[in-house]
């Protein structure tokens, strides 16, 4: 038996599931509405999930960012919050908890995770320069170029596969890496950019090994890294699961060792704390001096960087519980229930199981829609109107247009389906996994979608579309049809 979780509960009957290992004392009421208000609910949002109301529904799995559930601790340390434009009590609070977990002395607070890219991105960049990283976030990118930096995506051959056995996708290509520097020399690398469970590939994690590797190249050529930590408690759990030099150890001792080899480390507090906010470290001096003033401007005071007091406590105590076991074992325990069940009828999800959530390839999933036709968009439109659960596009509508107006299509064509800490029980995973299931049966009744409205920018989070024929109303039919008055 596979150990779900780090606390290796075994049950006597043999069965394989993740066991949560909290309670829940504070609940919030969901919305499973029938069926034709689920497509009612769908075409006001202009079948972009973004664009849904919560009110519609059930289970939110758009993203974990700004959604993992609060501990008590969390909540009760929100009361002491000190409310002060400048030298917070509850800044230096936090503060000393970022530096106990990350081992960097200066911490530079941000609103959230896109604000300490734009920083950095404005600081270290200019026209001309080329970032070499194990793959892009979308914010990441769209900041870089903003600066005139280009993105590099060094990843191994592996990352890009869909079934997969290898333990860290999230590599990135040593040999490839050295390429770079020879072909564009180290004065056009301002920094390699390290990202955490990377987010686009399906939340896999890189190696302790790859992290020294990438430090070696880093030294031979003079470069900084800068190290995406939003997701890097679960990169931390998936080395003490997955690296055997690391089995006995603490969840902190990893994420000081992964962090003592970079420059700088940037986080979104939306996922890795479980709070909102963000914030950028680092042991230099001169580098902290070069960000600190963008940072009064854009962000606020150096003691508060547009986060609210309230948040900002939630923090120091969020980032401590992130290196529990039983609290960063739970997320990752949870997708890899949903992806083995999944996989073993032979729906396309990414394997091995990563963090945030559980990622279905939709060109697998719908080999009939072409990609121009947005097959990852049209399947999370579809599942929701099956079962009013939300999850997020992550292809080629999330990617952007070439110079001719063309799009680019997606390497990876994904509907993410999110688990956000500690939110959903075993019955709700398992009414999702029911609704795949049916939904792959019935996946010769689902078709593409086409723009309506497209923005200009980030265009996934705002845009339009609408179905390119009459397949939601066919899909509904044999909804009922199979189902009857069950919502
Ligand atoms: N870096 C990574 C790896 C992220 O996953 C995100 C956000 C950011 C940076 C930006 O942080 O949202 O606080 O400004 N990811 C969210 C998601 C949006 O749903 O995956 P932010």
């Amino acid at each position: 038996m596979d150990n779900l979780g780090t606390t290796a509960v075994k049950f006597h009957s043999g069965i394989d599931i993740p066991l949560e290992l909290h309670k829940v004392r504070m609940v919030q009421k969901l919305h499973l509405k029938p069926i034709d208000e689920r497509l009612k609910a769908m075409e006001t949002g202009g079948y972009n999930t973004f664009l849904l109301n919560t009110n519609d529904i059930f289970l939110d799995m758009l993203t974990d960012s700004g959604t993992n559930a609060m501990s008590d601790n969390q909540i009760s340390s929100m009361l002491q919050a000190d409310d002060a434009y400048s030298g917070s009590q509850s800044f230096y609070r936090m503060e000393a908890a970022l530096r106990e977990v990350f081992g960097k002395h200066y911490v530079l607070p941000v609103h959230q995770g896109r604000a300490a890219e734009n920083i950095i991105s404005q600081v270290f960049i200019k026209p001309g320069d080329v970032i070499p990283m194990n793959y892009h976030f979308t914010t990441t990118k769209e900041h870089m170029e903003l600066n005139g930096g280009k993105v590099l995506e060094i990843y191994t051959d592996e990352a890009l596969k869909i079934k997969s056995s290898v333990p860290f996708k999230g590599n990135i290509d040593i040999d490839k890496l050295k390429t770079v520097f020879t072909e564009y020399g180290k004065e056009n690398i301002p920094f390699i950019r390290m990202e955490a469970s990377t987010n686009l590939i399906g939340g896999q994690p890189f190696s302790m090994q790859n992290m020294r590797d990438v430090k070696k190249v880093a030294d031979e050529n003079e470069t900084m890294i800068v190290l995406d930590a939003s997701l890097i408690g679960e990169n931390a759990y998936f080395i003490k699961k997955r690296e055997e030099e690391f089995k006995n150890s603490s969840i902190k001792d990893i994420l000081l060792e992964m962090c003592s080899y970079t420059d700088m480390v940037y986080f979104s507090s939306r996922k890795v704390s479980s709070t909102r906010g963000g914030g950028i470290l680092t042991n230099s001096e001169d580098l902290f001096m070069k960000m600190r003033d963008l940072l009064v401007l854009f962000e606020g005071f150096l003691t508060y960087g547009g986060m609210s007091v309230r948040e900002i406590e939630a923090m120091a105590v969020g980032i401590i519980e992130t290196c529990d076991d039983t609290v960063i074992s739970q997320s990752p325990a949870f997708i890899k229930y949903a992806v083995n069940e999944l996989d073993s009828v032979d729906i396309p999800v990414i394997t091995p199981a990563g963090a945030l959530g559980c990622h279905i390839d939709a060109m697998g999933f719908l080999p009939n829609v072409p990609q121009e036709d947005y097959p990852a968009g049209a399947l999370a439109a579809a599942l929701f109107i099956v079962s009013g659960i939300r999850g997020m596009e992550r292809g080629t509508i999330s990617s952007v247009r070439d110079e001719n107006g063309d799009d680019i299509l997606a390497d990876m064509e994904l509907l993410r389906l999110a688990f956000p800490r500690r939110v959903f029980t075993l019955s709700q995973t398992m009414f999702m996994i029911d609704r795949v299931k049916w939904l792959f049966e019935n996946r010769d009744l689902i078709g593409g979608l086409k723009w309506v409205e497209e923005p200009q920018v980030l265009r996934f989070f705002m845009g339009r579309l609408a179905p390119n024929s009459d397949w939601p109303q066919k899909l509904i039919a044999k909804f009922k049809a199979d189902f009857g008055d069950s919502l």
